[in-house]
């Protein structure tokens, strides 16, 4: 593993960028002039993870958006990045050039010490009480939107149906009740800045979704601004207020610049991961019928009354339905691949990385990996048993990522995947046209091309 000594992280911005020649040593090319491998990585990034790693190995050189990187792959290369003890990797230098302009000082952009005493303050938002109450407004808003999705037509466009029901159920778990006239201009802003988050186009030129995004950027940062003095006050059980009153450990309360950039990015990474796994989970429940109807008849076997809520404590009695969510993301990760930035030089697999270095690991070549899931394609929620589980390698499966950085939505996600199927699967029946298999644009999120094409029917 890494031969760094465990001294203090450099700041990252300072980073030099290695040139060729430092990288030359490394197995791997640089692709075509300017666009690099870009184009084959955006048609196929799984297949062309895995001819890279045919052709050179689980570490190697590549260069794809224009950026030359080291892709460190498997899970021993997940583990390197992400349970990185000794501060080697900036979180914030990897994900910059990605999401520095539209979410700056998210989370996910914050490294080491200061990251910790963040992620510690937004903890709070996150524990079971908290979750507690979300899952009350999901229920219901779930069970609502269903009953209006069995009255209309029931040839059914899934992926844009389930993408406006993440969007309006995060209005209410994470803004809370009161939200006022402004909603739908603040709904308009953050789909603009999502929009550009995953855009072709970096700048902010007319016309552009970045340059949309960017004057949604600054409408939402204005709109939680004004709102923070508001929610001190007035308390409340959404996200927004739990953040207003959370307190560092030395018991000062966040910024309100802090505050309003965690929403923005709270927000943004919650709905296009939970609107593309949510999407995975039905397509494969609609094309495998047997695995519905196990969920189903678990789901029903929680004995509640129709309309009944799903109660937070009979969560874990969801088994099968957990296992086969994992599976779908096993297979169609919502976040394909990590990007860090070493802060050091390091040692890896017997090569030398230098300091500045952009490296990535793959998400979804780990979760194809045959010697780690035999017969990969293969949609299998039992491989998620305590006893298939059990030799497997630890960092084998990591779609909410791990260590320091580990999806902080995680159990939310989870909440929210299990009332959705809850819901569905009491009420009613999915299904698709036989042969039917969706192609899903994989980057940035994974989304069916064309909708995702289902038909809903009453419960069989
Ligand atoms: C299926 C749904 C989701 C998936 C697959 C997912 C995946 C991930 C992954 C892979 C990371 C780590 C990225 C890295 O290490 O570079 C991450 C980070 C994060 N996620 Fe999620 N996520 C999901 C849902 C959510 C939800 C619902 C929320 C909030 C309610 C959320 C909030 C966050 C935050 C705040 C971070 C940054 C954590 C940190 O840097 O400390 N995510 N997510």
């Amino acid at each position: 593993m890494s031969s760094i000594a465990d001294d203090a992280a450099l700041p990252a911005t300072a980073l030099p960028t290695p040139r060729l020649a430092a990288l030359a040593h490394i197995p791997g090319h640089d692709g075509p002039p300017i666009i690099g491998d870009t184009f084959k990585f955006l048609a196929d990034p799984l297949g062309s993870v895995q001819a890279m790693a045919r052709r050179y190995g689980l570490i190697h050189r590549t260069r794809v958006f224009g950026v030359r990187s080291v892709s460190l792959l498997g899970p021993d290369g997940i583990g390197l990045v992400l349970f990185d003890q000794s501060k080697l990797f900036s979180s914030q230098e990897g994900w910059e050039p990605f999401l520095g302009r539209l979410f700056p000082r998210g989370l996910m952009l914050l490294d080491f010490d200061e990251h910790r005493l963040h992620r510690r303050a937004l903890s709070v938002a996150f524990k079971s009480g908290p979750l507690k109450s979300y899952l009350a407004a999901l229920d219901a808003g779930i069970k609502a939107r269903l009953a209006q999705w069995r009255e209309g037509p029931a040839d059914f466009l899934f992926y844009p149906a389930i993408k406006q029901l993440t969007l309006d159920l995060a209005a209410t778990s994470f803004l809370g009740e009161g939200i006022g006239p402004e909603m739908d201009a603040i709904k308009r802003a953050f789909i603009d800045m999502v929009a550009a988050a995953t855009g072709i186009v970096r700048a902010p030129l007319p016309g552009t979704a970045m340059r949309r995004g960017v004057a949604g950027r600054r409408r939402i940062i204005d709109y939680f601004s004004r709102r923070v003095p508001l929610r001190r006050e007035r308390g409340g059980e959404d996200i927004f207020s739990q953040l207003c009153r959370a307190t560092h450990d030395d018991g000062s309360l966040m910024t309100v610049q802090d505050i309003a950039d965690h929403m923005s990015f709270l927000m943004m990474a919650a709905h296009d991961t939970l609107t593309s796994s949510l999407s995975a989970f039905v397509y494969f429940l609609a094309a495998h019928p047997d695995w519905q109807q196990r969920l189903r008849e678990e789901a029903l076997g929680l004995g509640l009354a129709a309309g009944e809520p799903l109660p937070f404590e009979r969560l874990d009695e969801l088994r099968l339905t957990d296992m086969a969510f994992r599976e779908a993301m096993r297979l169609i990760p919502p976040v394909i691949s990590l990007p860090r930035r070493a802060v050091r030089e390091f040692e890896f697999g017997g090569y030398r990385i230098p300091a500045g270095t952009r490296v990535n690991t793959s998400v979804i070549f780990a979760h194809h990996m045959a010697e780690l899931w035999p017969e990969p394609q293969r949609f299998d929620p039992l491989r998620f048993t305590e006893e298939s589980a059990r030799g497997r390698h630890k960092f084998a499966y990591a779609p909410f990522g791990g260590g320091a950085h580990m999806c902080l939505g995680l159990h939310f996600a989870y909440m929210q995947a299990k009332c959705f199927a809850y819901n569905l699967l009491t009420t009613t029946g999915v299904s698709i046209e036989a042969g039917y298999r969706p192609r899903w644009q994989m980057t940035p999120i994974p989304r069916p091309r064309d909708g995702l094409r289902v038909r809903l029917g009453p419960r069989p």
